[in-house]
């Protein structure tokens, strides 16, 4: 990413959209996240690809931009679905690209248009147990942690260079809607903390890694089960 400075020397925030399908929980935590005045980037726009996304009217309250594009009406025309996007992005200066439950393939062309400069969040330890129903897999698989992964985005889904990862127990008894519900709390923490990360400039891909500069290692240990 290239650096932007004012003429005074400061860094100028990241512009952001987040594209939603739903209900937008993360993206309230980003809107939230990013409210402070030190924060590298700004939320700018919601975009939803469901004229009826209950994100959409949160994103209204918090007094966020919000578009809709119906992906409905462009059926299996994914690229044209995309170019519409495009043509919102652009018009915002979109810096950087949040996908908070945006349920909706995104074509080639897209993700590498927006390589290293698009995330997305997946409520389970990446790489384990891509794609649909994650907590459903993980409880079948009987792990005892599980989690939440910001990742950037790439061809291969759920796949792209991991910028961070937060970890809850799996109790005995989990269904996936509880587990859904302890992971979505770290999903909230980590989503804000890693956007702040990736607009400072901390994280760079090597490799197909994240290696990121201002962080420690922390020296946390979760044992599950106690
Ligand atoms: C979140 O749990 C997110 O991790 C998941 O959809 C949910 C959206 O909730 N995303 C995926 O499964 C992507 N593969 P939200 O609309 O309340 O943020």
């Amino acid at each position: 990413m290239t650096d932007i400075s004012t003429s005074h020397g400061e860094r100028m925030k990241r512009r952001v959209a987040i594209l939603i399908s739903g209900r937008g929980s993360n993206m309230a935590a980003l809107i939230e996240g990013a409210r402070g005045t030190d924060f590298p980037a700004e939320i700018v726009l919601v975009l939803s690809n469901k004229p009826d996304a209950a994100g959409l009217d949160r994103a209204r309250r918090a007094g966020i931009a919000t578009e809709t594009i119906d992906s409905k009406p462009f059926g299996k025309d994914r690229a044209g679905f995309e170019a519409a996007m495009q043509t919102v992005l652009d018009a915002n200066g979109i810096d950087l690209i949040c996908l908070g439950g945006f349920m909706r393939l995104l074509t080639n062309a897209f993700v590498d248009r927006w390589s290293g400069r698009m995330l997305n969040i997946h409520p389970s330890l990446l790489p384990s147990f891509r794609g649909l129903d994650p907590h459903g897999q993980a409880l079948r698989a009987g792990v005892k942690v599980s989690g939440a992964t910001v990742h950037f985005v790439t061809p291969e889904m759920d796949a792209g260079p991991i910028v961070m990862q937060g970890v809850v127990p799996v109790c005995d008894g989990d269904t996936p809607d509880v587990l859904a519900a302890r992971v979505l709390t770290v999903e909230h923490r980590i989503y804000p903390a890693a956007l702040r990360l990736v607009a400072s400039g901390a994280v760079r891909i090597e490799g197909g890694v994240c290696r990121i500069t201002t962080t420690t290692c922390g020296d946390d240990t979760l044992i599950a089960p106690r």
